[in-house]
C-alpha cells in the first residue's frame, strides 16, 4: 500500500518537473527576460560577443529565404552622436506630439551604447521590413543570452527623408539597394533588467 502511494507520487512528481521544464527551459527563459535596456556601462561589449550577436540576426526566418538584411555596425561615439542628434531634429518637426517630446527631452537617442548596430533591408526583396525586424529580434534574444543589455532605436526611415540625413546615411556605407530600417543598441548592462510590464490579457482565440 505504502509502496503504491509513493509510487504515485512518485509520478506526479515527474509529471510536474516536465511541465516545468517545459515551460521553462532556457532559451524561454531568455525571451522572458529580456527587456530593452537604456543604461549601459562605457566599454564596448567584446568582438566575440558581438561576431555571436551579428550571427544570431543572419540566422533569422527570412521571406523566400533570401536573407535581406545588412547589419553595419557603428563602434565610433562621434558617428553616434552626430546620428542621435539628426533624428532628433527630424523628430522635433515632425506632427507626432509622442516623437516632438523624445527629440526635444531625449538626451542620446542611443543612450551612450557603443556599438550600435544599423539593419538595412534590400529594398527588391520580398518583405525587408518584416524580415530585418526578425533579424533584429533574434539579435536581442542572443545579447540577453549573453547578458549583454540592448535596445531597438526608431529614427532611420525618418532621417533618410531629410537631406541631412541623407548625407549622414550615405558616410554608412551600405549597399546599393538597401535602405536602414531599424538599429539595436548594445552594450554591458550598468543596471539589472526591469521588470516587465503586465501582458495584455485575452490575445487568443482557439478555432478547434
Ligand atoms: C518597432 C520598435 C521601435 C522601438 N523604438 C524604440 C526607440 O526608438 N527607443 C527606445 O528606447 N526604445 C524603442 N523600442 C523599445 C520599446 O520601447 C520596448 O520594446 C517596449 O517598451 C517594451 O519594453 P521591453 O523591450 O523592455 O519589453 C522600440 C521597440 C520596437 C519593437
Amino acid at each position: 500500500m505504502i509502496d503504491k502511494i509513493r509510487i504515485k507520487e512518485y509520478f506526479w512528481k515527474s509529471i510536474r518537473n516536465i511541465l516545468e521544464d517545459l515551460s521553462m527551459n532556457e532559451t524561454l527563459s531568455v525571451i522572458k527576460n529580456r527587456r530593452s535596456i537604456r543604461d549601459f556601462k562605457p566599454e564596448q561589449i567584446k568582438g566575440s560577443e558581438l561576431e555571436v550577436i551579428l550571427e544570431a540576426g543572419m540566422y533569422a526566418p527570412s521571406s523566400g529565404g533570401h536573407q535581406p538584411w545588412h547589419f553595419t555596425v557603428i563602434q565610433n561615439k562621434k558617428v553616434i552622436g552626430e546620428i542621435s542628434e539628426a533624428i532628433k531634429a527630424v523628430y522635433r518637426e515632425m506632427p507626432i506630439p509622442f516623437l516632438q517630446k523624445i527629440g526635444k527631452e531625449r538626451p542620446h537617442l542611443f543612450y551612450n551604447a557603443l556599438p550600435v548596430i544599423v539593419i538595412s533591408g534590400d529594398q527588391n526583396s520580398l518583405s525587408p521590413d518584416i524580415d530585418c525586424a526578425l533579424a533584429g529580434e533574434n539579435m536581442l534574444i542572443a545579447a540577453e543570452s549573453l547578458n549583454i543589455g540592448s535596445v531597438w532605436v526608431s529614427g532611420f526611415p525618418q532621417l533618410a527623408n531629410t537631406e541631412a540625413g541623407k548625407q549622414i546615411i550615405k558616410a554608412l556605407n551600405i549597399p546599393e539597394g538597401y535602405k536602414p530600417i531599424y538599429s539595436i543598441a548594445l552594450g554591458y548592462k550598468a543596471a539589472e533588467n526591469p521588470k516587465a510590464g503586465a501582458r495584455r490579457e485575452n490575445l487568443v482565440n482557439y478555432i478547434t
